[in-house]
């Protein structure tokens, strides 16, 4: 048996259903019993349209579902006018632009990299220490080279006009960066918008992946939400997947996205399963959420049977969902109102 296979076959099936049984963790709901019948595409903002096109195209023509993931993704991290994700992507406090990815599927195959310099689309990377390597995570250096010898071509990811927006941040704004004093632990925001993108494929299956270049002049090395598998981004093959965008920092606390899927298979709907995370989340944060009008956090969160949901602490959030044909962007629901 594949090493995979093995902790798949012994974490889902085996404790899975005996806790299910055992432990009086309510039985799916017939409704979910049910494979989705036809592709659906969900992804984070509105940049997640044109994500969800390809995938969408993908996913009609036959495509499985990690397939249709990582090549959603590859639309943003190639486009240098979005900001917080691949090339173009802001940089660090000291002008180096580091990216961080995650990419799963059904049978519970996971693969993420953080933190990796030069190299346009860590999703791609992330699928191949899942498919290369016996480990899940791979950081820094060592991402960069392990993607070198997979043929990666290393590149300057930093544009000219981020260039000019960090040499901005640090004429004018550097003394507010993310180093904090012992007594100051609320300062934790930034710009934190990640790509999610969840996918089922023509046979039920569904697989999810994140890419981001994370907080823009965040301390150097810093690794936030996206490539932690179960924070990030978590996909369960018999229940859902669920992906985060926001302050990773927070989601970081409250193992945001294992908890909506964990949610999920409890019995909750994805809307409800989000909203059970937000709370979680305002819960833990009240502090920082009252003190600081950017600290947002949300979710995404897709049913295998086809269904989705949205939530975030605060107003603005949106999310794209591609299904029965139709690509449409949703206001996701907020909980926090203060
Ligand atoms: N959620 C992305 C980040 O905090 O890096």
């Amino acid at each position: 048996m594949k090493r995979r296979e093995f902790i798949r076959k012994g974490a889902v099936a085996g404790v899975g259903t005996y806790a299910a049984t055992k432990l009086g963790i309510p039985k799916l709901g017939a409704a979910r019993q049910k494979a989705a019948s036809g592709p659906v595409v969900l992804s984070t903002w509105d940049f997640g349209l044109r994500a969800n096109e390809v995938s969408w195209k993908l996913l009609s023509a036959g495509s499985n579902s990690l397939d249709a993931v990582e090549q959603g993704i590859w639309v943003v991290e190639n486009d240098p006018a979005i900001t917080s994700i691949g090339y173009g992507g802001l940089p660090d406090e000291t002008m180096k632009v580091t990216l961080d990815a995650a990419i799963m599927d059904w049978r519970m195959n996971c693969g993420s990299v953080g933190c990796i310099e030069g190299i346009k689309n860590p999703i791609s990377v992330a699928r191949k220490i899942m498919e290369r390597t016996k480990h899940v995570m791979l950081s820094g250096s060592g991402a960069h080279d392990f993607a070198v010898a997979h043929g990666f071509k290393p590149e300057d990811l930093l544009t000219d006009e981020s260039r000019k927006t960090w040499l901005n941040w640090k004429e004018n704004m550097s003394d507010r960066d993310d180093w904090v004093g012992p007594h100051d632990m609320d300062d934790l925001t930034d710009n934190h918008d990640t790509i999610g993108l969840l996918a089922i494929d023509k046979k039920g299956r569904i697989s999810g992946g994140t890419s981001t270049s994370g907080m823009a002049w965040k301390i150097h090395g810093r690794v936030g939400d996206s490539p932690i598998i179960g924070v990030g981004l978590y996909v369960d093959g018999k229940v859902g997947a669920a992906a985060s965008t926001g302050v990773g920092e927070a989601n970081m606390r409250i193992v945001g996205s294992f908890l909506v899927v964990e949610s999920m298979k409890n019995g909750q709907t994805p809307q409800e399963a989000c909203e059970t995370a937000i709370r979680r989340a305002i819960e833990v944060h009240s502090k920082q959420i009252k003190a600081d009008k950017q600290f947002q956090l949300a979710y995404i969160a897709l049913s295998r049977t086809g269904e989705a949901g949205g939530a975030a602490i605060r107003k603005g959030f949106q999310y794209a969902m591609y299904k029965d044909g139709i690509n449409k962007l949703y206001d996701a629901k907020y909980l926090y109102t203060q």
